[in-house]
Parts: structure tokens; sequence; C-alpha cells
């Protein structure tokens, strides 16, 4: 089926997920063609559940030795999303994108918005290891409608906010339905804990230092004694907060080449809140998406927190 979806184009119903046809054909070309390594790692999520913050701590965490100090760190003049390339969604030449992500240094850090379910074979028989950040469903879609709006997509512009929720209640946007992604790799974690791990964004806003030494520890570089207590964790913490982050002159001023068109990098920083949804939910919405929660992951053992 075929669906004007909330998405860049219209989307296709593909293997149970809404996805672009571009995505589709690069799924099929990244299957042959894209090897990939044990040492390689995958940041996934679903779109605006906090990506970019995710991509930021696991360059700095893996680097953290070749890195050590913030001065001149690749993080101060590049957005996350230029350090850790997307896995498909390119469009161009996707045989020089392979070719191009062939030669990057190990590990190779990616990212990713690719369901579980169809995830290159070669990273699931590699075990390559995998860290998954979602978040509630409410200020996922704030973010989500707030970002759209902002690139203005021709599909999208005669959208109002009210269709878009109904399209998000229903799953239909880009990589949705949002509970099958989020189950997908939820229950992956639970099956194979040393292989994905599944961090909430709630959580990491809640403590960083604890989950930057959770994820060093799940990708096995761990800090020594002598790092932790030279307060290299903190540091990393802060090279990749919002407030870091989004004042620095690449994220003002620069521009990324991002799917189908060039974005400005400030687009990745809005306000970085939990619970920002009470301003867009209206009663009746609130209902819904809570209903919807409570059907989709009831029994799943995934919940979340809702206000900060
Ligand atoms: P808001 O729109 O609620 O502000 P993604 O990176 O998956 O596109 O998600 C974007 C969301 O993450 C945005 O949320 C954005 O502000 C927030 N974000 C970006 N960088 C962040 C950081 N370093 N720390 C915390 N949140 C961040």
């Amino acid at each position: 089926p075929k669906e004007r979806g909330w998405s860049f184009s219209h989307v296709y119903l593909f293997e149970q997920f809404w996805c672009p046809s571009s995505l589709i054909r690069e799924r099929n070309i990244f299957q042959k063609h894209f090897h990939a390594k044990q040492s390689d790692v995958l940041v996934a999520s679903f779109p605006k559940s906090g990506t970019t913050w995710l991509k930021a701590l696991t360059f700095a965490i893996v680097n953290h030795k070749k890195f050590s100090s913030t001065e001149n760190h690749p993080l101060l003049t590049s957005n996350p999303h230029q350090l850790v390339p997307p896995l498909y969604t390119f469009r161009g030449n996707i045989h020089d994108q392979i070719l191009q992500l062939s030669n990057m240094a190990e590990p190779r850090v990616f990212g990713t918005h690719i369901p579980f379910p169809s995830l290159p074979k070669s990273v699931i028989e590699l075990n390559c290891r995998i860290i998954y950040i979602c978040r509630n469903p409410f200020d996922t879609f704030v973010s989500a409608w707030a970002f759209f709006n902002k690139i203005k997509v021709e599909s999208l512009s005669t959208l109002t906010k009210e269709e878009a929720f109904e399209m998000f209640c229903n799953g239909v946007i880009e990589f949705g339905p949002w509970w099958s992604h989020m189950l997908g790799y939820w229950k992956e974690s639970v099956a194979r804990p040393n292989t994905v791990l599944f961090l909430k964004y709630e959580d990491l806003k809640e403590d960083v230092d604890f989950h930057v030494k959770k994820v060093a520890d799940f990708l096995g570089c761990s800090f020594t004694q002598e790092e932790e207590s030279d307060g290299v964790v903190e540091s990393i913490a802060k090279l990749c907060s919002f407030e870091g982050m989004k004042d620095l002159e690449v994220n003002k001023s620069g521009t990324i080449n991002f799917e189908i068109k060039r974005f400005e990098n400030k687009l990745f920083f809005r306000k970085a809140e939990i619970g920002d949804w009470v301003n867009h939910f209206s009663p009746s919405m609130v209902e819904k998406l809570s209903k919807i929660i409570e059907e989709k992951l009831s029994g799943s053992g995934l919940s979340f927190k809702m206000h900060s």
C-alpha cells in the first residue's frame, strides 16, 4: 500500500514499516554490497528521539582516547550527523557512498532509523553492537511536527496539526509505526543485551554521566579509574550537551546534506525538554495517544517518563 505519509514523499508499506520508495531501493543495494565489520557500532532511533545527541555521545566515547582533549575535538567543528553518517537514506550515487563508508576509520559508527528487521543482514550476523534511543511519543510527535514544519516538505505543507497527529496515531510516518519500531529494538535488547543497548531520552536527561559510562562499558571501551578521576566522563557529557552544542558556530550557521535536501544544522536543536508536549496537546489528543501507548506497549515492559 502507498500513502501520502508523514515523510518527504509518499510512503510505502515495506516489511510492515512505512518507508519512502528510495529507502526500499537502497536497502536492496545495501543488502548486496554493504559489508558490516564486527567492530561497527550502530546508533539507531526513531526520528526525533535524540539521535543527534546519541550520535555525539557515541562518537565521543568511542574516540575518547584519540581525542582526549576537548580543545580540538571534531565535535566542536562538525555536526554529529557529519561524523556519524547514516546507513541508507542517502541520495545520489549509493555505490560511491558505500565505498566511502568502507574507508572510514574503525570502529565505524553509523546512524540509522531503519527498523530492526530491515537492518543489513551482515550487521545481525556479525553481532555488531547497536545502541537504540527512544523517547516518549508525546514529545517525539511535537519535535517531529516542529521539525517538519521548519523544513517545509511539500507533501506536508497542506497538513494541519490534527491531520498529522492522526497519521502519527495510525503509525503512518516515515519508519513507522513508531510502536513497532521501538518494540523491535526493545525485544532484541532483552533477548541479546550484549548486542543491543536500549536507552531512553528521558533517562539520559536525568543522568547523562551514568549513561556515558554505561555506553562505554557496553562498547567495551570502559574508562579507566584515572580517566574517571580526570573528569573524562563529565567532559564528554558537557561536550555533547544541548547547551554546548547548539551554540557552536557549526551548529548555528552550518548546513548538512541530509536525506533529500540541505538542512541547516540548527534545525536539530530546538528545546530539548521533557514534557514540552503539554504546550501542544489538547485533552483529546492526550487521551488518544495515551490509549494507543497502552494498547500497543502493554505487557512489553516498555514505559516512558512524561514529565521532567
Ligand atoms: P526537541 O524538538 O524536543 O527540542 P533527533 O536528534 O533524533 O532529530 O531529535 C531531536 C531532538 O533532540 C530535539 O528535541 C532536539 O532539541 C533534541 N536534541 C538535540 N541535541 C540534543 C542534545 N545534545 N541533548 C539533548 N537533546 C538534544
